[in-house]
């Protein structure tokens, strides 16, 4: 594994992280605590130390897979990300709430769900820039970061070209964005990754498997269960994207390497971003997206100095 530094935090991330949305049950599977642990393990193995996790994949249910391993763990030897904003009702089906007393109760559950007292990066969850342009909000935040209860402040941009929101990272202390990024969708490029560099903000790119769709193991046409969110996706829009990840496959993937492998390292090699944090569904798909270390050189203005 390979390290960076997140940003101005004092936080030493893994450049492949684990996304936990899947531990959630909207991407067609449930899951058991074995079965998390398998997964967390695996990364924990092969030296991954950054866990993104959310309030709303299931009530806390994300959260608490990961808070019952780690309360069996080190949980010092973990970065954990979360996020605040919503309230996760049913599969699929959430509202939000950035107020700031709805934040506090949220962040009061997400430490309970992670058996935690402290959360090393508390995300603003993608929510519209008239909720997030609010000072109580940040203000009350701020408190909960002077009183140890968070680390580091981040925001989760919806629009992968919001830089409303981007741009006023610094001035509310928010220190990391994460983004999505990958290669079929490259908008953060233009405006949103030279004001993370001018910043020094980290960049986690998420959804960097463009969902699985650049795994290549899809061909167009392909279905998802109705539990798996994939299902809902635009399906004109679904079959544009495999095909385009066939003619990548064929032109730009050298023969014999995993995609999933060469579409992550492809990710880390921007100047602007950290780490990426794929969604696991299985400890070989933690081997797999791991192994992109090996694609990527110690020259990047992030790499972690000892
Ligand atoms: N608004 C937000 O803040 C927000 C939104 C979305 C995601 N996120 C975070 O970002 C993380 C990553 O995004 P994502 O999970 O939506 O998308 P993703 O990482 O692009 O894709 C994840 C899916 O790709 C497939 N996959 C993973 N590794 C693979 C491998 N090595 N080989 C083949 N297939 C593989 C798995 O599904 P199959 O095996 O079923 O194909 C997995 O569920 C999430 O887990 C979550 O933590 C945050």
């Amino acid at each position: 594994m390979k390290y960076r530094r997140l940003g101005k935090t004092d936080l030493k991330v893994s450049i492949v992280g684990i996304g936990t949305w899947q531990f959630g049950g909207e991407w067609g599977l449930t899951y058991t605590q074995a079965e998390a642990d398998a997964i967390l393990d695996q990364a924990a193995e092969l030296g991954i130390n950054l866990i993104d996790t959310a309030e709303c994949y299931g009530d806390h249910l994300s959260e608490s897979f990961i808070g019952n391993y780690l309360s069996r763990r080190n949980r010092e030897n973990w970065v954990v990300a979360t996020k605040f904003g919503h309230h996760f009702h049913d599969l699929f089906t959430r509202t939000d709430d950035f107020s700031s007393e709805g934040v506090i109760k949220q962040l009061d559950d997400s430490l309970k769900a992670l058996q935690t007292d402290y959360i090393d990066l508390y995300q603003f969850h993608s929510g519209p820039d008239d909720l997030f342009d609010n000072d109580v909000l940040w203000t009350t935040l701020d408190k909960q970061v002077q009183a140890g209860k968070i680390r580091h402040l981040g925001t989760s941009i919806g629009s992968n070209a919001n830089i409303h929101q981007t741009e006023a990272s610094s001035k509310v202390n928010s220190k990391a964005i994460q983004v999505v990024y990958n290669r079929l969708d490259r908008a953060p490029e233009e405006l949103v990754f030279p004001s993370c560099v001018n910043q020094d903000l980290g960049v986690l790119a998420r959804v960097p498997l463009a969902s699985g769709y650049l795994s290549g193991k899809y061909k167009p046409g392909a279905v998802f269960s109705n539990t798996d969110v994939r299902h809902r996706h635009d399906a004109d829009n679904v079959k544009q994207k495999l095909e385009e990840v066939q003619r990548i496959q064929k032109e730009e993937v050298p023969e014999g390497m995993d995609m999933a492998k060469w579409a992550l390292a492809w990710c880390l090699k921007h100047d602007a971003v950290t780490t990426v944090i794929p969604g696991c569904k299985n400890p070989e798909q933690v081997i797999a997206n791991a192994s992109a270390t090996d694609l990527i050189s110690d020259n990047h203005p992030q790499a972690w100095k000892a």
